[in-house]
């Protein structure tokens, strides 16, 4: 028998003056998207925005349906938006920002179980990591430099073989 640990490297950056102005601006489109939110039943809007590889960036934002399940994450709204509108782009990085109604949302936004896997999907497929920032309405941004890190043991198209 033996034991192994995963480690999950994030980078933690303590407020915006420290990010480069291209992670900046796309942080700030994430946060623009979740005027884009319909969350009427959550409270919880959630803006995502990824940067192409040919330069373009695509948002979305979670929409919710009084039949719960039926509710799409910003994450994936964004992600089939692009196979939409651009359906040869790779995504290079993604951010993610999530606005509580009602109380300051400071914990960085990260991904649900359900995106984590939408999101490796796409990097498997283009063979391309994205890299996460992730943040609440305020505080601290983290970033992961692959969806990978934070889907360790993830299930993958090679498991179907
Ligand atoms: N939500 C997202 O949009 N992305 C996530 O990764 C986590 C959750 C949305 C879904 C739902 O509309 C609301 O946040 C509360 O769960």
């Amino acid at each position: 028998m033996k034991k192994i640990e995963i480690n999950t490297p994030i980078t933690i950056f303590e407020n915006i003056d420290e990010l480069p102005a291209d992670d900046l601006y796309l942080l700030t489109s994430a946060k623009e998207a979740t005027y884009k939110s319909y969350a009427p039943y959550s409270n919880f809007n959630v803006g995502c925005a990824i940067l192409l590889d040919n330069g373009e960036i695509i948002s979305g934002a979670n929409q919710e349906n009084a039949a719960y399940p039926a509710c799409i994450c910003a994450e994936r709204v964004a992600l089939s938006a692009i196979s939409c509108i651009h359906p040869n782009a790779i995504p290079i990085k993604m951010a993610i920002v999530a606005i509580n109604q009602n109380k300051e949302n400071t914990a960085p936004a990260a991904p649900c179980g359900e995106c984590r896997q939408a999101i490796y999907e796409w990097e498997k497929r283009h063979n391309h990591p994205i890299e996460i920032f992730m943040r609440g309405e305020t505080g601290e941004i983290y970033k992961v430099d692959s969806v990978a890190e934070l889907l360790p043991l993830a299930f993958k198209k090679d498991d179907l073989i």
